[in-house]
């Protein structure tokens, strides 16, 4: 009868950890006279993430520091309105194509297509207007076992120039072990090109802190893609070894950054597609990073073929977000994606979509100490 009482009691204790708290849903303002919200998702180890449904945005991840206590670790603000003039995609989901075109235009299927240009003749994150500053339909998708929200949005036929009415959902599910799941997926009428990120800005020793400058790094990468002058790739893909772009190992990102190297002047530090190792796999991680301070630590795993790593070398500190100034290289971005240009470099792997096409792509952000 003991046995039996006791037996009861841990399963009731095991499927209660195993529940999450429903997704809450706050006001977060107003656009274009729409109301937004934030959503707080939480998992049954304590960990809290809030996106909002304008631009698809992370405004904050919540994680343990080594000693249990939770952090804030991205840059964010909040309420809306700062997202709505920040030209800085804190947070953002990106589209429809993440990086640069060149010349803001590419051709396909003999066809040239024009996107509206907004650095230097050039496209940067799909143009003028892209996903980050658009109002996505937000749904709550959570299960017994973990909060997830999906986020869809009707990208029309056109839009900043681009083809096909594009149908696009992002679900981000927070899982058990501390990982955020952003999984992409899309769908058009007419063939286009496509590359979604999420272009969260991280600082694992807290938002608000000085620099990212003492996190180490590591990147399962034996190349990267060097850029000119408007920070478009050059075409070549060049083997990071004997560089400063060789992660390979594990490195202080401050340790090089400052080196006479032409390519970290270019960029006014890292800001890099580093060509991912095959197999491009969800099994391993691709990036590792680590904030000793914390014991703060940061997988990230992705299908994707690279990572744009930039280390906020254009934030300036005239941003004040929560947690404080968003000042010079005070966080880093890990852009899981394809290529930048790529409908300009044949040689650089395609990201045509075609009708009857499912574009599909999963990244987590994993989170965890150490000692
Ligand atoms: C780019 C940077 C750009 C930044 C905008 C990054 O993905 O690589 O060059 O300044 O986005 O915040």
């Amino acid at each position: 009868m003991k046995t039996a009482i006791s037996f009861v009691a841990l399963t009731a204790a095991l499927s209660f950890s195993a529940t999450v708290p429903p997704i809450k849903q706050l006001p977060f303002g107003e656009v274009d006279g729409k109301p937004i919200s934030i959503y707080l998702l939480k998992n049954a180890a304590g960990m809290e993430v809030t996106i909002t449904n304008y631009g698809g945005a992370v405004t904050s991840i919540k994680v343990p520091d080594r000693n249990k206590a939770l952090g804030n670790v991205v840059l964010g603000f909040d309420s809306v309105a700062p997202y709505q003039t920040t030209t800085s995609y804190f947070g953002a989901l990106i589209g429809r194509y993440g990086n640069r075109i060149g010349k803001a235009e590419f051709q396909l299927e003999g066809k040239v297509y024009h996107i509206p240009a907004n650095e230097n003749g050039n496209a940067l994150h799909g143009g003028t207007t892209g996903f980050n500053k658009r109002i996505w339909d937000a749904k709550d998708v959570s299960t017994a076992k973990a909060p997830a929200l999906e986020m869809h949005y009707l990208s029309p036929d056109g839009e900043m120039g681009f083809p096909g009415n594009l149908d696009v959902t992002v679900r981000y599910t927070l899982d058990a072990k501390n990982g955020l799941e952003i999984d992409y997926s899309a769908t058009t009428d007419k063939a286009t090109v496509l590359n979604l990120t999420n272009h969260t800005y991280f600082n694992l020793a807290g938002a608000g802190n000085d620099t990212v400058l003492k996190h180490r790094l590591t990147i399962r990468a034996d190349h990267y893609t060097p850029v000119d002058g408007a920070l478009l790739p050059t075409g070549v893909v060049q083997a990071v070894e004997g560089t400063p772009f060789d992660f390979r190992h594990g490195n202080v990102i401050g340790s090089r950054i400052n080196e006479d190297n032409e390519q970290l002047k270019l960029g006014k530090g890292y800001d890099h597609n580093f060509v991912l190792n095959e197999p491009h796999t969800l099994k391993q991680w691709a990036v590792r990073v680590e904030e000793r301070s914390t014991g703060r630590v940061m997988e990230v795993f992705t299908d994707q073929p690279a990572v744009q790593f930039y280390t906020g070398n254009f934030l300036d500190g005239t941003a004040h977000g929560v947690g404080g100034d968003f000042k010079f290289r005070s966080a880093i971005c890990l852009e899981t994606q394809h290529y930048p240009d790529s409908p300009n470099h044949p040689n650089f792997p395609s990201t045509e979509l075609r009708p009857g096409e499912k574009y599909h792509t999963v990244t987590i952000y994993r989170f965890s100490t150490e000692e």
